[in-house]
């Protein structure tokens, strides 16, 4: 999508009038080359980007001033681990063949090889952790299901990915739709489920395409197990696994009271994995290469790599997959490579609306669930969102609050009022009226938000609040920082 965004398909459009075989692939992941067309040579595929469409001859004829070599070797891809996007940007997305060439359902075969414990237990000693953002360990969740008694089960994908500046789900979908579809298998066969559902935003309409597209194409490699796609309607709050739940039964979307676990008492009643893009997706590669090979790589309690989405105003905006523990500045200035507006970097956020903004002071951090966690940060999706110095960190906390009060499901009373509360104390503090009792009265909805919400829209908003506060108190009308 991004790619078409800049002109991909007149591109390949001019490409096909000019008479060449024109495949089309998702994103490599590195926007600054897109739109990135390769050509197929005696020594392999040379890549040109960003390439427009009266450009065709240039690049037919290799005298193209974008000439960028194989894609492998750029530094940007060079240097990363990509255990979950191997596949993306190199093989044609719905091409069965291409997919098995790659190593497509080696890890499928391998866990029906296995009774359903043994394929969780791999899982679970993979260390793998659920990617959506919570960090739940996946094999855990699955062996609840599988535990519990169900004469139907289900497996659900979330791929909602409302979080603002992240991708990857999409890109997944959008680049290699069977490895998310052979994850989904392999989970089925692990806890004993005949059907599942992917919940795709409604904004992904390429993804949804192409998802339904390779569903109908891998009907036999996956069965007796079926899958089908269902559509959001663009609420933020049904990315929050229960209310997703009840969208795809028809509801409306809003949020459940836990317990019961949806592991327990899921979808329509029954025991169900719900797990986003990225954790299903990473399972095809722990079946096929064992759960040591994914848990040799990471850092502390986190394992394996984590597709990190750098986004805002960043030179090198795209996506990097990389083990746990890379600091947050190699992520941002070496390989983000700074702004794009070449000004100094102030802020990033980390983790998506609901994340916390950082300064460069902390970019010692390792990039991993308890570091940022301890730094009173999450990782979230891993979307990552940079932030020059022009940017007004009252106004950036202003918005977290206004996102909540629009997205708000109305459910709990925390975040129903407080986030529009929150809009008018923070508007109070920039309009410079009693900034102390205002900035103290902002903490104490945050501690209410925080510690009162049912889900974490209105439990999590408080994070970039008191960050942009404690980091960047010169934009609250000068007021010194207070303790959390
Ligand atoms: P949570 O901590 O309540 O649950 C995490 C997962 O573990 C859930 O699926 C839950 O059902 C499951 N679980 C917990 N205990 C279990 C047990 N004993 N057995 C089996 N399963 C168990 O977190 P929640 O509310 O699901 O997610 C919050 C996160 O979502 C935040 O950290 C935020 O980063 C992320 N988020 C992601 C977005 C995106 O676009 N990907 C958007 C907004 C938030
Ligand atoms: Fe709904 Fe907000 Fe409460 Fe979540 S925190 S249940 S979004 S009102």
């Amino acid at each position: 999508m991004a790619s078409v965004a800049l002109g991909a398909d007149e591109v390949a459009e001019a490409f096909a009038r000019a008479g060449a075989e024109v495949v089309r692939t998702g994103s490599h992941g590195l926007f600054r080359i897109e739109p990135l067309v390769e050509v197929e040579t005696a020594d392999g595929r040379i890549g040109y980007g960003p390439v427009a469409p009266d450009e065709v001859g240039a690049v037919l004829d290799g005298s193209h001033a974008n000439r960028i070599g194989k894609v492998a070797d750029l530094s940007f891809f060079a240097s990363q681990q990509r255990f979950t996007f191997s596949r993306c940007g190199v093989i044609d997305p719905i091409d069965l063949d291409d997919y098995a060439a790659h190593g497509g359902w080696a890890g499928l075969a391998a866990a029906r090889a296995l009774a359903p414990a043994a394929v969780v237990a791999m899982v679970r000693d993979s260390g793998l952790r659920g990617r959506g953002g919570a960090g739940f360990p996946t094999g855990i969740k699955w062996q609840t299901v599988l535990d519990t008694p169900g004469a139907e089960k289900f497996i659900v994908c979330n791929a909602d990915e409302g979080d603002s500046g992240t991708f990857a789900d999409r890109m997944l979908m959008e680049g290699d739709p069977y490895g998310l579809i052979e994850g989904m298998a392999i989970a089925a066969h692990a806890v004993g489920a005949g059907h599942g559902y992917i919940y795709i935003r409604s904004e992904y309409p390429f993804a949804v395409a192409v998802m339904r597209e390779a569903i109908a194409r891998s009907a036999a490699q996956v069965a007796p197990f079926t899958l089908e796609v269902r559509v959001g309607a663009g609420a933020y709050v049904c990315g929050e696994e229960t209310a997703l739940l009840d969208s795809i039964e028809g509801k409306r979307g809003q949020v459940r009271a836990k317990p019961p676990l949806p592991a327990i008492a899921g979808l329509f009643g029954k025991p169900t994995v719900i797990n986003n893009v990225l954790s299903l997706a990473a399972v095809p590669f722990i079946l096929a290469n064992g759960a040591a090979a994914y848990a040799a790589v990471g850092f502390g309690r986190s394992r394996g790599t984590m597709p990190v989405q750098l986004a805002g105003n960043v030179r090198n905006g795209g996506l990097y997959e990389i083990g746990f523990g890379i600091t947050l500045g190699e992520l941002v200035e070496v390989i983000g490579g700074g702004t794009e507006s070449g000004r100094p970097v102030r802020a990033v956020q980390v983790g998506g609306p609901l994340g916390a903004y950082f300064p460069p002071a902390m970019f010692h951090l390792p990039f991993d669930y308890e570091s940022f966690a301890t730094a009173g940060g999450l990782i979230g999706h891993a979307g990552i969102t940079v932030f020059d110095d022009s940017v007004d960190m009252a106004k950036m906390a202003r918005f977290a609050m206004e996102f909540c009060a629009v997205e708000s499901c109305g459910k709990c009373t925390p975040c129903r009022i407080g986030s529009t509360r929150g809009v008018e104390t923070v508007d109070r503090i920039i309009a410079g009226e009693r900034i102390d009792d205002n900035i103290e009265i902002l903490r104490d909805l945050c501690d209410t938000m925080k510690f009162g919400s049912l889900c974490a829209l209105g439990g999590f908003t408080p994070y970039p609040v008191l960050s942009a506060l404690d980091h960047f108190p010169e934009d609250f009308g000068g007021a010194t920082a207070l303790p959390v």
